[in-house]
């Protein structure tokens, strides 16, 4: 990310996925009975899709969709979503979903601890029978000026936290991603301050949009995008959707993250998507379809203003331009 960006997009346009195929052959595929087994096999003469790897989770996809989040453009294409990826554990580069695959799912705990009634961990596939899953499409807006357009399969970000019960003074929560030296060749650049961490406020958290993603295209999560669960807070830039979550920590004060660390004066707390605040090294005014050639105008809050710019009419005074990267 300290990087820019390549400009232009070398995939071609006939790329992307129209949302009515998509939907068209999730349907088939559930009225046959075949459910995740034909999906990750590719039949009926469409593209051969990634793997679900033997994820335990796999029967538990697809989910319903929720219909009241709707997109104003095509799905991205499965294949670009799975293989142009942000994940440092893996490396600095976009190509990691090979290397990605060293990843280990299970047994796998979120261990949810601070300003809590109770601290505990819990299994991955305990949680996951707890928890409402749902399918949301949103956008996805990365502060490199790439963008795209996913079906996450997850639950609200709220149903975790009425299942951690927070204490009162609980204003923020943590998020950390595992960091397992063994199988994530990034940890040995040893100038990032690892693990990846990321955090939102408690507002941020229970806002309806707030959304921990299990599972992506009606299967579950590839590992390259952040198995087996990952945050999805799409009026934000990427960076905070912080991928393969063990730690769920409650607290009073405002977490630093990662890239807060890293480079406070590029990447700070707050990271909304607004086109008229520059990223120091390069505008965010427009963006870049995954998948697509040419470039779309962005949006305040990614499109997301009226579920969320309430949250920081409070702020705007005191945070000014830092509400903004
Ligand atoms: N989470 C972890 N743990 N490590 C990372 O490097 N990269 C972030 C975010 N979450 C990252 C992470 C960035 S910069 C982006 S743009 C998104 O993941 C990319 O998500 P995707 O690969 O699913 O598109």
């Amino acid at each position: 990310m300290l990087l820019r960006v390549r400009k232009g997009w070398e995939l071609p346009e006939s790329a992307a996925t129209d949302e009515t195929v998509f939907r068209q052959r999730r349907e088939l595929v559930k009225s046959m009975g075949l459910g995740s087994v034909l999906l990750a096999g590719g039949g009926m003469g469409l593209p051969a899709l990634a793997s679900t790897g033997g994820d335990p989770s796999a029967h538990l996809y697809p989910v319903k969709r929720n219909e009241k989040y709707t997109l104003d453009r095509d799905l991205t294409e499965e294949k670009y979503a799975t293989t142009y990826n942000n994940f440092y554990e893996f490396g600095s580069h976009k190509k990691i979903s090979a290397a990605a695959q060293e990843l280990v799912i299970r047994p796998w705990t979120v261990k949810i601890d601070g300003a809590v009634e109770k601290e505990l961990t819990v299994d991955i596939d305990t949680l996951l029978k707890q928890m409402p899953l749902e399918e949301r499409l949103y956008r996805f807006r990365c502060v490199e000026a790439w963008a795209m357009a996913v079906p996450w399969s997850g639950f609200p970000f709220k149903a975790l936290v009425d299942f951690a019960k927070p204490l009162g003074s609980a204003k923020y929560v943590q998020m950390e991603t595992l960091a397992d030296k063994k199988t994530m060749p990034g940890l040995k650049q040893f100038w990032y301050p690892w693990p990846y961490l990321e955090g939102l406020s408690i507002e941020e958290a229970t806002n309806d949009l707030a959304f921990i993603a299990t599972g992506i295209y009606g299967k579950p999560m590839p590992k390259q995008n952040g198995a087996p669960l990952r945050l999805a807070v799409p009026w934000k830039y990427g960076f905070k959707s912080i991928k393969s979550i063990v730690r769920f920590t409650f607290t009073e004060k405002r977490p630093i993250s990662f890239w807060e660390k890293t480079q406070a004066r590029e990447y700070g707390f707050w990271a909304n998507v607004n086109p008229k605040v520059d990223h120091p090294r390069w505008s965010q005014a427009t963006e870049q379809l995954l998948g697509q050639s040419g470039r779309v105008p962005t949006l305040l809050y990614n499109g997301y203003a009226e579920h969320v710019a309430h949250l920081y009419k409070d702020l705007e005074k005191s945070e000014g331009d830092r509400l903004f990267r």
